[in-house]
């Protein structure tokens, strides 16, 4: 069960949309960072401040890559494999942090720090290859940058899920 200040915070982003279907990302992405992951009684939580049934919130949910049905690491790096990014190197740089990591694509690390998926475009395909992790996309990525911030993220301090920056409200 969600604090009560932050189901105020939820309340007033869904009284706010002008329609409760716009305002389910924000509210499914809130629960998220709240749990670490779109966990049942989240997305049942999301179903009764959107006013939507839960089959409808698992439709949205489902769509949206960014949003977790299943636990995540702290941290979730995800590695665009659309057109540009592949033409550029993405499949090799997933393979590369999948090693790093001693995981295969689509799993977890076993201490539970890091999550590597495969994604598709992250609207950035200018600097592609691209990955995203939280919020923060990073571009021009080679094997030797993505191992950078992998070791930039195994060195931030491993503590309890935290919300990520950026919040959309
Ligand atoms: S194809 Fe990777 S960001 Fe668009």
């Amino acid at each position: 069960m969600i604090p009560e200040p932050l189901r105020q915070k939820l309340e007033l982003r869904v009284a706010g949309a002008t329609t409760n279907r716009e305002a389910a990302v924000d509210i499914m992405k809130e629960l998220q960072r709240h749990y670490g992951w779109l966990t049942d009684e989240a997305l049942e939580e999301a179903s009764q401040l959107l006013g939507l049934s839960p089959v409808q919130v698992e439709e949205l949910a489902t769509f949206y890559e960014m949003i977790y049905r299943r636990p995540v690491g702290r941290h979730v790096v995800h590695v665009c494999d659309s057109i540009s990014c592949w033409a550029l190197g993405s499949e090799t740089l997933l393979e590369s942090l999948a090693h790093l990591l001693g995981i295969e694509p689509g799993s977890t690390t076993a201490d539970g720090a890091v999550t590597l998926l495969p994604c598709s475009c992250l609207g950035n395909c200018g600097e592609a290859p691209c990955i995203m992790v939280g919020e923060k996309q990073y571009g021009r990525m080679t094997p030797q940058a993505g191992a950078q911030v992998i070791a930039a993220l195994r060195g931030a301090t491993e503590q309890p899920h935290t919300p990520e920056e950026g919040s959309n409200f």
